[in-house]
């Protein structure tokens, strides 16, 4: 029995994906590699140039002056990293409402998902990654050793995000959470290119009742015991 070596976790916003990716990358040693920023940053820099999240062939021509780009931290102020796009560092205002609201309709053009997809793989082709977004077991990485669909109750999920916006000190209600969060999930299930949906040979994993401990333990099992991959 061998170790997986890339391992894809798709799922809906608020369903834990990003908690789990990243215990479980500490865990196994593995990079951690949260590809929904990438969207974000792009988003940022939509809202901030004045270009119509809506206009596809803005977007695109956005990224083809100015890539998002994810390194190391560079800061000891609670990052896992440092996202920058055109020379600024945009690791937290990619976190904010006004990024929340129009990331889905950013990420639903074809065309700025393509400019985005070299740079995903090339970091899936190192290996020892763990990916966390919405496309990586179908698209990104269709050939990922483990693939996981973390999903979650609507209720559990707004419930999550919105203790994560009080936490980081983000004015808004629970009804405004809720109101948001299916919005997006409409837009990301329902878009033609690369919508959210578990790749054919995922795991669906339902993250309401149990504890990351526990989602950590068994999908770190399934990473190190897969039976048949070395022959
Ligand atoms: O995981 P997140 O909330 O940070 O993702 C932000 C948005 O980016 C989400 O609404 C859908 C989009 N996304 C995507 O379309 N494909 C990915 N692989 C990751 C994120």
């Amino acid at each position: 029995m061998g170790q997986a070596s890339v391992v894809a976790i798709d799922g809906p916003a608020g369903s834990g994906k990003s908690t789990l990716g990243r215990a479980l990358a500490a865990r196994l040693g593995y990079l951690y590699f949260d590809t929904g920023v990438l969207y974000r940053a792009v988003t940022w820099l939509a809202l901030q140039t004045g270009v119509d999240p809506a206009d596809e062939g803005a977007v695109v021509a956005l990224v083809e002056r100015a890539r998002p780009d994810v390194s190391r931290a560079t800061r000891k102020d609670g990052r896992l990293y440092t996202v920058t796009i055109d020379g600024r560092d945009v690791t937290w205002d990619i976190r904010e409402l006004a990024v929340d609201a129009s990331v889905s309709v950013v990420s639903a053009h074809a065309r700025l998902r393509q400019a985005l997809l070299g740079v995903q793989r090339a970091i899936a082709a190192r290996g020892r990654v763990v990916l966390v977004g919405r496309d990586i077991g179908t698209v990104v990485a269709p050939e990922a050793d483990v693939k996981i669909y973390l999903d979650a109750s609507p209720a559990v999920r707004a419930e999550r995000r919105y203790r994560e916006l009080l936490a980081r000190g983000v004015i808004t209600s629970l009804a405004e959470v809720q109101a948001e969060m299916r919005r997006r999930d409409e837009i990301d299930s329902g878009r033609a290119a690369a919508p959210l949906a578990p790749a054919p040979d995922a795991i669906v994993i339902s993250s309401d009742c149990l504890s990351v401990d526990q989602e950590v333990k068994a999908v770190a099992e399934l990473v190190t015991n897969r039976p048949g991959r070395d022959c």
